[in-house]
Protein backbone atom coordinates (compact mmCIF):
# COMPACT_ATOMS: atom_id res chain seq x y z
CA UNK A 1 0.00 0.00 0.00
CA UNK A 2 2.25 2.51 0.97
CA UNK A 3 4.53 1.44 -2.30
CA UNK A 4 1.90 2.58 -4.14
CA UNK A 5 1.42 6.00 -2.51
CA UNK A 6 5.33 6.18 -3.12
CA UNK A 7 4.98 5.95 -7.01
CA UNK A 8 1.82 7.67 -7.28
CA UNK A 9 3.90 10.66 -5.48
CA UNK A 10 6.79 10.11 -8.28
CA UNK A 11 4.14 10.30 -11.19
CA UNK A 12 3.17 14.04 -9.92
CA UNK A 13 5.96 15.49 -8.52
CA UNK A 14 8.02 18.17 -10.90
CA UNK A 15 10.37 16.04 -12.97
CA UNK A 16 14.00 16.88 -12.04
CA UNK A 17 16.44 19.37 -13.73
CA UNK A 18 16.79 18.93 -17.89
CA UNK A 19 20.37 20.18 -17.41
CA UNK A 20 21.33 16.59 -16.37
CA UNK A 21 18.22 14.48 -18.01
CA UNK A 22 20.91 13.12 -20.76
CA UNK A 23 23.08 12.00 -18.46
CA UNK A 24 24.45 8.58 -18.35
CA UNK A 25 26.50 7.10 -15.48
CA UNK A 26 30.09 7.09 -16.75
CA UNK A 27 31.01 4.53 -18.56
CA UNK A 28 34.78 4.25 -17.50
CA UNK A 29 33.60 4.03 -13.90
CA UNK A 30 31.10 1.51 -14.96
CA UNK A 31 33.28 -0.92 -16.74
CA UNK A 32 35.46 -0.92 -13.49
CA UNK A 33 31.73 -2.55 -11.99
CA UNK A 34 31.36 -4.92 -14.86
CA UNK A 35 35.23 -5.99 -14.87
CA UNK A 36 34.56 -6.82 -11.21
CA UNK A 37 31.54 -8.60 -12.10
CA UNK A 38 33.26 -11.05 -14.33
CA UNK A 39 36.81 -11.17 -12.74
CA UNK A 40 38.70 -9.28 -15.38
CA UNK A 41 41.35 -8.37 -15.04
CA UNK A 42 40.67 -4.24 -14.74
CA UNK A 43 42.26 -2.49 -17.64
CA UNK A 44 39.42 -0.26 -18.01
CA UNK A 45 39.59 2.95 -15.70
CA UNK A 46 43.21 4.48 -15.00
CA UNK A 47 44.94 3.83 -11.85
CA UNK A 48 47.41 1.62 -11.23
CA UNK A 49 47.81 -1.43 -8.95
CA UNK A 50 51.00 -0.25 -7.32
CA UNK A 51 51.65 1.26 -4.58
CA UNK A 52 52.63 5.04 -4.25
CA UNK A 53 56.27 6.04 -3.28
CA UNK A 54 57.05 4.81 0.65
CA UNK A 55 57.59 8.00 1.73
CA UNK A 56 54.36 9.33 1.43
CA UNK A 57 52.82 6.66 2.83
CA UNK A 58 54.78 6.47 5.76
CA UNK A 59 54.32 9.72 6.04
CA UNK A 60 51.00 9.48 6.13
CA UNK A 61 51.26 6.30 9.44
CA UNK A 62 53.42 9.21 10.79
CA UNK A 63 50.79 11.69 11.41
CA UNK A 64 47.88 9.56 11.54
CA UNK A 65 47.73 9.73 15.62
CA UNK A 66 48.09 13.46 15.13
CA UNK A 67 46.65 14.91 12.48
CA UNK A 68 45.55 17.45 10.99
CA UNK A 69 42.50 16.39 11.10
CA UNK A 70 40.28 19.24 10.92
CA UNK A 71 39.69 21.54 7.84
CA UNK A 72 42.67 23.03 6.25
CA UNK A 73 42.68 26.48 4.85
CA UNK A 74 39.60 25.75 2.09
CA UNK A 75 41.96 27.06 -0.97
CA UNK A 76 44.92 24.22 0.40
CA UNK A 77 47.33 23.99 3.23
CA UNK A 78 50.04 26.23 3.49
CA UNK A 79 52.77 23.78 3.08
CA UNK A 80 51.28 22.36 0.09
CA UNK A 81 51.05 25.26 -1.24
CA UNK A 82 54.67 26.00 -0.55
CA UNK A 83 56.11 22.70 -1.90
CA UNK A 84 53.69 22.73 -5.18
CA UNK A 85 54.27 26.62 -6.11
CA UNK A 86 57.94 25.39 -5.91
CA UNK A 87 57.59 22.43 -7.84
CA UNK A 88 55.78 24.03 -10.49
CA UNK A 89 58.26 27.09 -10.65
CA UNK A 90 60.82 24.43 -11.02
CA UNK A 91 58.51 22.45 -14.10
CA UNK A 92 57.45 25.60 -15.85
CA UNK A 93 59.98 28.44 -14.96
CA UNK A 94 56.83 30.58 -14.38
CA UNK A 95 56.19 32.67 -10.86
CA UNK A 96 54.04 30.68 -9.43
CA UNK A 97 52.98 32.46 -6.27
CA UNK A 98 51.59 30.15 -3.51
CA UNK A 99 49.25 33.11 -2.18
CA UNK A 100 48.24 34.23 -5.02
CA UNK A 101 48.04 31.93 -8.06
CA UNK A 102 47.03 27.78 -6.28
CA UNK A 103 43.82 26.67 -5.02
CA UNK A 104 43.95 22.74 -3.95
CA UNK A 105 40.96 21.46 -5.21
CA UNK A 106 39.30 17.57 -4.82
CA UNK A 107 41.37 16.12 -7.99
CA UNK A 108 41.51 17.75 -11.17
CA UNK A 109 37.79 17.15 -11.30
CA UNK A 110 36.81 19.28 -8.93
CA UNK A 111 39.44 21.62 -10.43
CA UNK A 112 38.09 21.63 -14.19
CA UNK A 113 34.19 22.07 -12.84
CA UNK A 114 35.23 24.93 -10.16
CA UNK A 115 37.53 26.36 -13.82
CA UNK A 116 34.55 26.06 -15.66
CA UNK A 117 32.31 27.72 -13.55
CA UNK A 118 34.74 30.46 -12.87
CA UNK A 119 35.13 31.22 -16.66
CA UNK A 120 32.26 30.32 -18.42
CA UNK A 121 28.30 31.72 -18.55
CA UNK A 122 25.15 29.81 -19.07
CA UNK A 123 24.24 29.81 -23.19
CA UNK A 124 28.39 30.50 -23.52
CA UNK A 125 30.21 27.99 -25.90
CA UNK A 126 33.74 25.68 -25.07
CA UNK A 127 35.22 24.24 -27.68
CA UNK A 128 36.81 20.24 -26.74
CA UNK A 129 39.19 18.24 -29.23
CA UNK A 130 37.15 14.93 -29.76
CA UNK A 131 38.31 12.36 -28.71
CA UNK A 132 37.97 13.88 -25.28
CA UNK A 133 37.87 12.48 -21.39
CA UNK A 134 34.21 12.16 -20.59
CA UNK A 135 33.99 14.32 -17.85
CA UNK A 136 34.59 18.06 -20.10
CA UNK A 137 30.75 17.61 -21.77
CA UNK A 138 29.53 17.04 -18.16
CA UNK A 139 31.24 19.94 -17.19
CA UNK A 140 30.69 21.95 -19.92
CA UNK A 141 26.35 21.13 -19.38
CA UNK A 142 26.81 21.10 -15.92
CA UNK A 143 27.48 25.35 -16.82
CA UNK A 144 24.99 25.66 -18.70
CA UNK A 145 27.44 26.15 -21.38
CA UNK A 146 27.76 24.47 -24.75
CA UNK A 147 29.82 22.02 -26.41
CA UNK A 148 31.41 22.62 -29.66
CA UNK A 149 33.86 19.90 -30.71
CA UNK A 150 36.68 19.59 -32.70
CA UNK A 151 38.40 16.30 -34.55
CA UNK A 152 41.65 15.04 -33.34
CA UNK A 153 41.62 12.90 -36.19
CA UNK A 154 43.40 9.53 -36.34
CA UNK A 155 45.84 7.97 -36.22
CA UNK A 156 48.39 11.01 -35.85
CA UNK A 157 45.45 12.83 -33.96
CA UNK A 158 46.06 16.14 -35.89
CA UNK A 159 43.64 19.14 -35.45
CA UNK A 160 42.66 21.63 -38.10
CA UNK A 161 43.37 25.09 -36.87
CA UNK A 162 40.49 26.47 -39.13
CA UNK A 163 37.92 24.27 -37.46
CA UNK A 164 39.26 25.46 -34.03
CA UNK A 165 39.35 28.99 -35.07
CA UNK A 166 36.22 28.66 -36.39
CA UNK A 167 34.48 27.68 -33.17
CA UNK A 168 36.32 31.02 -31.64
CA UNK A 169 34.56 32.64 -34.69
CA UNK A 170 31.01 30.87 -33.39
CA UNK A 171 31.72 32.44 -29.91
CA UNK A 172 33.39 30.46 -28.20
CA UNK A 173 34.41 31.34 -24.76
CA UNK A 174 37.29 29.11 -23.80
CA UNK A 175 38.72 25.90 -24.83
CA UNK A 176 39.36 23.02 -22.98
CA UNK A 177 43.27 21.17 -23.70
CA UNK A 178 43.90 17.74 -22.22
CA UNK A 179 47.92 17.71 -22.95
CA UNK A 180 48.78 14.68 -22.63
CA UNK A 181 45.89 13.61 -23.72
CA UNK A 182 43.33 11.03 -22.86
CA UNK A 183 42.77 8.55 -24.43
CA UNK A 184 44.67 9.27 -27.74
CA UNK A 185 47.77 10.13 -25.85
CA UNK A 186 48.67 12.81 -28.33
CA UNK A 187 51.54 15.00 -26.68
CA UNK A 188 50.98 18.59 -28.62
CA UNK A 189 54.04 19.99 -30.04
CA UNK A 190 55.21 23.43 -29.16
CA UNK A 191 54.19 24.66 -32.47
CA UNK A 192 50.65 23.09 -32.17
CA UNK A 193 50.33 24.61 -29.20
CA UNK A 194 51.63 28.47 -30.45
CA UNK A 195 48.62 27.89 -33.31
CA UNK A 196 46.36 27.16 -30.13
CA UNK A 197 47.71 30.21 -28.22
CA UNK A 198 47.39 32.38 -31.48
CA UNK A 199 43.53 31.66 -31.79
CA UNK A 200 43.07 32.43 -28.11
CA UNK A 201 45.04 35.69 -28.13
CA UNK A 202 42.94 36.77 -31.30
CA UNK A 203 39.67 35.68 -29.67
CA UNK A 204 40.35 36.96 -26.63
CA UNK A 205 39.68 33.48 -25.33
CA UNK A 206 40.79 31.04 -22.33
CA UNK A 207 42.69 27.80 -21.79
CA UNK A 208 41.64 25.40 -19.42
CA UNK A 209 44.19 22.62 -19.66
CA UNK A 210 43.94 19.11 -18.15
CA UNK A 211 47.33 18.45 -17.11
CA UNK A 212 47.26 15.32 -14.88
CA UNK A 213 50.06 13.45 -17.16
CA UNK A 214 52.28 16.14 -17.24
CA UNK A 215 54.79 13.87 -16.14
CA UNK A 216 54.05 10.95 -18.24
CA UNK A 217 55.67 11.57 -21.91
CA UNK A 218 57.95 9.40 -23.41
CA UNK A 219 60.74 10.24 -25.44
CA UNK A 220 61.99 11.92 -27.59
CA UNK A 221 58.22 13.62 -26.78
CA UNK A 222 58.18 16.35 -24.06
CA UNK A 223 55.27 18.64 -22.49
CA UNK A 224 55.08 21.97 -22.80
CA UNK A 225 52.96 23.76 -20.64
CA UNK A 226 50.59 26.20 -22.94
CA UNK A 227 50.79 28.64 -19.86
CA UNK A 228 54.72 29.15 -20.78
CA UNK A 229 53.66 30.48 -24.12
CA UNK A 230 54.43 34.00 -24.88
CA UNK A 231 50.60 36.11 -23.58
CA UNK A 232 49.43 33.11 -21.97
CA UNK A 233 49.98 32.75 -18.51
CA UNK A 234 46.90 35.12 -18.38
CA UNK A 235 44.99 33.52 -20.19
CA UNK A 236 45.39 30.16 -18.82
CA UNK A 237 43.91 28.10 -16.06
CA UNK A 238 45.91 25.07 -15.41
CA UNK A 239 44.59 22.04 -13.93
CA UNK A 240 46.18 19.18 -12.48
CA UNK A 241 46.88 17.02 -9.95
CA UNK A 242 48.63 14.51 -7.95
CA UNK A 243 46.97 11.11 -8.78
CA UNK A 244 48.87 9.39 -11.71
CA UNK A 245 52.07 11.39 -11.04
CA UNK A 246 52.11 9.66 -7.20
CA UNK A 247 50.00 7.16 -8.02
CA UNK A 248 47.15 8.30 -5.39
CA UNK A 249 43.68 8.27 -7.63
CA UNK A 250 42.32 7.61 -4.44
CA UNK A 251 43.35 10.68 -2.40
CA UNK A 252 41.27 13.11 -4.40
CA UNK A 253 44.57 15.96 -4.56
CA UNK A 254 44.51 18.40 -7.48
CA UNK A 255 44.81 21.98 -7.88
CA UNK A 256 43.97 24.92 -10.08
CA UNK A 257 47.10 26.97 -11.36
CA UNK A 258 46.37 30.59 -12.85
CA UNK A 259 46.70 34.67 -12.27
CA UNK A 260 45.05 36.25 -9.48
CA UNK A 261 42.04 37.83 -10.91
CA UNK A 262 40.92 34.35 -12.03
CA UNK A 263 42.39 32.46 -9.19
CA UNK A 264 40.40 34.95 -6.52
CA UNK A 265 37.38 33.58 -8.40
CA UNK A 266 38.25 29.90 -8.32
CA UNK A 267 38.65 29.82 -4.43
CA UNK A 268 34.89 31.20 -3.70
CA UNK A 269 33.73 28.72 -6.15
CA UNK A 270 35.75 26.03 -5.02
CA UNK A 271 34.83 26.74 -1.01
CA UNK A 272 31.40 26.77 -2.16
CA UNK A 273 31.75 23.33 -4.09
CA UNK A 274 33.81 20.71 -1.78
CA UNK A 275 34.89 23.63 1.39
CA UNK A 276 38.77 21.22 0.38
CA UNK A 277 40.61 18.84 -0.08
CA UNK A 278 41.29 16.54 2.77
CA UNK A 279 43.76 18.24 5.09
CA UNK A 280 45.66 15.06 6.37
CA UNK A 281 46.26 13.81 2.81
CA UNK A 282 47.77 17.26 1.88
CA UNK A 283 50.04 16.71 4.81
CA UNK A 284 51.32 13.33 3.63
CA UNK A 285 51.94 14.30 -0.18
CA UNK A 286 53.30 17.48 0.66
CA UNK A 287 56.28 14.99 0.90
CA UNK A 288 56.12 13.95 -2.90
CA UNK A 289 56.11 17.69 -3.96
CA UNK A 290 59.33 18.07 -2.92
CA UNK A 291 60.58 15.09 -4.27
CA UNK A 292 64.45 15.52 -6.92
CA UNK A 293 64.11 15.75 -10.11
CA UNK A 294 65.29 11.42 -9.99
CA UNK A 295 61.63 10.76 -8.99
CA UNK A 296 60.47 12.11 -12.34
CA UNK A 297 62.80 10.38 -14.37
CA UNK A 298 62.05 6.92 -12.38
CA UNK A 299 58.33 7.36 -12.97
CA UNK A 300 59.18 8.28 -16.70
CA UNK A 301 61.24 4.95 -16.86
CA UNK A 302 58.62 3.45 -15.04
CA UNK A 303 55.84 3.73 -17.59
CA UNK A 304 58.36 3.70 -20.57
CA UNK A 305 58.55 0.13 -19.75
CA UNK A 306 54.92 -0.96 -18.59
CA UNK A 307 54.08 0.64 -22.45
CA UNK A 308 57.16 -1.43 -23.47
CA UNK A 309 55.94 -4.72 -21.96
CA UNK A 310 52.44 -4.03 -23.03
CA UNK A 311 52.19 -2.42 -26.34
CA UNK A 312 55.25 -5.46 -27.68
CA UNK A 313 52.46 -7.97 -26.42
CA UNK A 314 49.56 -6.58 -28.58
CA UNK A 315 51.95 -6.27 -31.39
CA UNK A 316 53.06 -9.92 -31.15
CA UNK A 317 49.09 -10.97 -31.57
CA UNK A 318 48.76 -8.77 -34.71
CA UNK A 319 46.66 -6.35 -33.09
CA UNK A 320 45.78 -3.04 -34.29
CA UNK A 321 46.48 0.07 -32.05
CA UNK A 322 47.79 3.30 -31.03
CA UNK A 323 51.42 4.10 -29.87
CA UNK A 324 50.80 6.48 -26.97
CA UNK A 325 53.06 9.52 -26.84
CA UNK A 326 52.16 10.24 -23.47
CA UNK A 327 49.90 9.03 -20.75
CA UNK A 328 49.19 5.49 -20.34
CA UNK A 329 46.38 4.24 -22.87
CA UNK A 330 45.97 2.84 -26.37
CA UNK A 331 43.19 2.47 -28.58
CA UNK A 332 42.86 -1.28 -29.98
CA UNK A 333 41.10 -1.08 -33.61
CA UNK A 334 38.68 -4.09 -33.24
CA UNK A 335 36.94 -3.64 -36.53
CA UNK A 336 38.20 -7.08 -37.81
CA UNK A 337 35.61 -8.76 -35.13
CA UNK A 338 32.46 -7.04 -36.57
CA UNK A 339 32.19 -4.95 -33.78
CA UNK A 340 28.70 -2.76 -34.38
CA UNK A 341 28.57 -2.16 -30.76
CA UNK A 342 31.30 -1.32 -28.60
CA UNK A 343 30.31 -1.16 -25.42
CA UNK A 344 28.69 -4.52 -25.95
CA UNK A 345 31.98 -5.84 -27.12
CA UNK A 346 33.61 -4.92 -23.91
CA UNK A 347 30.98 -6.07 -21.62
CA UNK A 348 31.62 -9.73 -23.94
CA UNK A 349 35.65 -9.36 -23.85
CA UNK A 350 35.40 -8.89 -19.68
CA UNK A 351 32.93 -11.96 -19.79
CA UNK A 352 34.72 -14.42 -22.02
CA UNK A 353 38.39 -12.93 -22.68
CA UNK A 354 38.46 -12.22 -18.86
CA UNK A 355 39.63 -7.98 -19.53
CA UNK A 356 38.41 -5.05 -18.93
CA UNK A 357 38.31 -2.15 -21.62
CA UNK A 358 36.34 0.99 -22.28
CA UNK A 359 34.61 1.40 -25.09
CA UNK A 360 36.49 4.16 -27.83
CA UNK A 361 32.34 5.83 -28.31
CA UNK A 362 32.40 7.36 -24.99
CA UNK A 363 35.54 9.57 -25.49
CA UNK A 364 34.44 10.65 -29.26
CA UNK A 365 31.77 13.03 -30.32
CA UNK A 366 32.06 11.65 -34.00
CA UNK A 367 30.39 8.05 -34.95
CA UNK A 368 33.59 5.58 -33.50
CA UNK A 369 32.60 2.10 -32.66
CA UNK A 370 35.66 0.25 -33.57
CA UNK A 371 38.00 1.28 -30.48
CA UNK A 372 38.66 0.34 -26.98
CA UNK A 373 40.79 1.51 -24.88
CA UNK A 374 42.82 -0.15 -22.61
CA UNK A 375 45.61 1.47 -19.49
CA UNK A 376 48.88 -0.19 -18.82
CA UNK A 377 49.53 1.13 -15.23
CA UNK A 378 49.84 -1.91 -13.57
CA UNK A 379 52.39 -4.57 -12.33
CA UNK A 380 54.49 -6.48 -14.69
CA UNK A 381 52.47 -9.58 -13.51
CA UNK A 382 48.95 -8.24 -13.87
CA UNK A 383 49.49 -7.23 -17.56
CA UNK A 384 51.75 -10.33 -18.23
CA UNK A 385 48.56 -11.98 -16.80
CA UNK A 386 46.01 -9.70 -19.17
CA UNK A 387 47.91 -10.10 -22.18
CA UNK A 388 47.99 -14.23 -21.49
CA UNK A 389 44.59 -13.71 -22.06
CA UNK A 390 44.48 -11.50 -24.90
CA UNK A 391 46.44 -14.12 -26.89
CA UNK A 392 43.30 -15.85 -27.03
CA UNK A 393 41.59 -12.96 -28.13
CA UNK A 394 41.71 -13.63 -32.12
CA UNK A 395 40.28 -16.89 -31.23
CA UNK A 396 37.07 -16.78 -29.25
CA UNK A 397 36.18 -13.58 -31.16
CA UNK A 398 35.69 -16.08 -33.79
CA UNK A 399 31.97 -16.99 -31.24
CA UNK A 400 31.57 -13.01 -30.86
CA UNK A 401 28.06 -11.85 -32.11
CA UNK A 402 28.43 -8.15 -32.68
C1 LIG B 1 42.48 13.30 -18.53
C2 LIG B 1 42.07 13.07 -17.10
N1 LIG B 1 41.72 14.11 -16.36
C3 LIG B 1 41.34 13.95 -15.08
C4 LIG B 1 41.29 12.71 -14.50
C5 LIG B 1 40.87 12.59 -13.07
O1 LIG B 1 41.85 13.22 -12.31
P1 LIG B 1 41.71 13.35 -10.72
O2 LIG B 1 41.92 12.00 -10.13
O3 LIG B 1 42.78 14.31 -10.37
O4 LIG B 1 40.35 13.89 -10.45
C6 LIG B 1 41.62 11.58 -15.25
C7 LIG B 1 41.55 10.23 -14.66
O5 LIG B 1 41.70 9.22 -15.30
C8 LIG B 1 42.04 11.77 -16.60
O6 LIG B 1 42.39 10.74 -17.35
Amino acid sequence: MLAHRSILVYIYMKPLSTRTSGFTDSIIRRMTRISNQYGAINLSQGFPDFDPPKEITNRLAEIAPHGPHQYAITWGAQNFREALAKKQRHFTGLDIDANKNIVVTCGSTEAMMATMMTIVNPGDKVAIFSPFYENYTADTILTGAEPIYIPLVPPTFEFDANLLEDAFRKGAKAMVLCNPSNPCGKVFTREELQTIADIIIKYDGYVITDEVYEHIVYAPHQHVYISTLPGMWERTVSCSSLSKTYSITGWRLGYVIAPENIIDRVKKVHDFLTVGAAAPLMEAATIGLSFQDSYYHELQAHYTHMKQLFCDGLRQFGLDFTDPQGAYYVLLDVTKYGVKNDLHFCEWLAEHVGVGAVPGSCFFREDVHHLIRFHFAKRDDTLKAALDRLSELEQKAKTYKG
